[in-house]
């Protein structure tokens, strides 16, 4: 096993999971991305049989078995694995003999998890379709802006001159409709301004929103908190993190009608890649509610404006959250069946 602390800070720098296992298929070594894996520490891993901390498909357990009488490596893609307590990954797994000491034999494993590399890629695709579809909006915005404040100004001259004050009426209405059409470009648009950089605690920023989430919910609806205490303060827009994650957290109460449970949850992990950026560490704030989940006819398409599954809504609130968070360099995931709906904001956190 590595012998220097140089040794062990290389291997624990790689995003690849690396396992040894002796002759008895007991684990002697796992580093940092392994642990991850696995969910557990190399302290209690160490000298556990590892189909304990990993469940694994009988045919590759046959196969790793017989690597280990052999001293031969093999290459196994796209398997399920089951990391203990945790839900399934496919992997790319890489298997070579690694002579022991005080063993008959012994192997290295190295493990890939596929199932983000796919995901960036559709991070990537999501982003680059959404900033069209916004560009394709900012023209539009543009081009009904100028004229529809002519029809104001118009409208409001018109109004001066009109003998009969009953007509004026009519302008007013004109005016009231250039008005509403008015904000609700402005509300497509998003913010346009460049975001701040403030000192945020995003423990802060989550308590802020769930307490006016409790101020407007019924009885029959629990708003539950459950954080990582270890999240540092990071450099971001407080303000226009609060809008983002008031508009998720209004749309699982709407879910809700009534009744059901919402979770304020915060994680943070290393290693993140965000539309292509790789991240060093990275904050997951998810709000979780129990609600009926996304109507499967819309879930590919909630990011983008006037998506809507409600009579009322305006389907603007998860567009207006997606290009917030992608001008604060982040991004909404959303994971959702009947009965757990996930929506998760990545910020990178770059330490204050
Ligand atoms: N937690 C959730 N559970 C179930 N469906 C959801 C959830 N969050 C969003 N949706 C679906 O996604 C749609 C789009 O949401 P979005 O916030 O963009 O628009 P809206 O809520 O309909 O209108 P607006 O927010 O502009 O008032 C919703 O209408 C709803 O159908
Ligand atoms: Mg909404």
């Amino acid at each position: 096993m590595p012998s220097t602390a140089d040794d062990l800070s290389l291997l624990d720098a790689l995003s690849t999971a690396i396992i040894a296992i002796d002759d008895g298929m007991r684990i002697r070594y796992v580093n940092s991305a392994a642990e991850q894996l696995l969910g557990t520490s190399a302290r209690r891993a160490v000298d556990q049989r590892l189909t304990r901390a990993l469940t694994i498909p009988d045919d590759l357990f046959a196969r790793i078995r017989v690597a280990l009488d052999n001293g031969q490596p093999f290459t196994d893609r796209q398997v399920s694995v089951e990391p203990h307590g945790q839900d399934p990954q496919v992997v790319d797994l890489y298997l070579s003999p690694y002579p022991l000491a005080d063993a008959r034999g012994g192997l290295i494993l190295e493990i890939n998890t596929i199932d983000r590399p796919l995901r960036i890629a559709r991070d990537e695709a999501m982003l680059t379709q959404q900033e069209h579809a916004r560009s394709l909006l900012r023209g539009l915005a543009h081009e009904i802006k100028n004229p529809l404040g002519g029809l104001r100004g118009a409208a409001q001259l018109l109004a001066r001159q009109l003998p009969d004050e009953e007509l004026s009426e009519y302008t007013s209405i004109i005016i009231r409709e250039a008005d509403r059409l008015q904000s609700l470009i402005d509300r497509m648009l998003g913010p346009t301004t460049r975001p701040r950089r403030d000192t945020v605690n995003l423990h802060e920023v989550l308590e802020h929103v769930r307490k006016i989430v409790i101020a407007g919910a019924p009885d029959g609806v629990q708003i539950r908190f459950d954080y990582d205490p270890s999240i540092p303060e990071c450099l971001t827009d407080r303000d226009r993190l609060i809008q983002v994650i008031l508009n998720i957290a209004g749309n699982s109460l709407q879910a809700l009608n009534g009744s059901g449970r919402i979770v304020f949850h915060s994680r943070v992990v290393s290693d993140f890649t965000i539309g292509g950026t790789r991240h060093p560490l990275v904050a997951c704030l998810s709000i979780i509610d129990n609600g009926p989940g996304v109507p499967e006819n819309l879930t590919d398409q909630i990011f983008f404006p006037m998506v809507s599954g409600t009579d009322h809504g305006t389907g603007l609130g998860l567009s207006i959250a997606q290009s917030i968070m992608n001008q604060l360099g982040g991004l909404i995931e959303c994971a959702s069946e009947p009965g757990n709906t996930t929506f998760t904001v990545l910020i990178p956190l770059e330490i204050a």
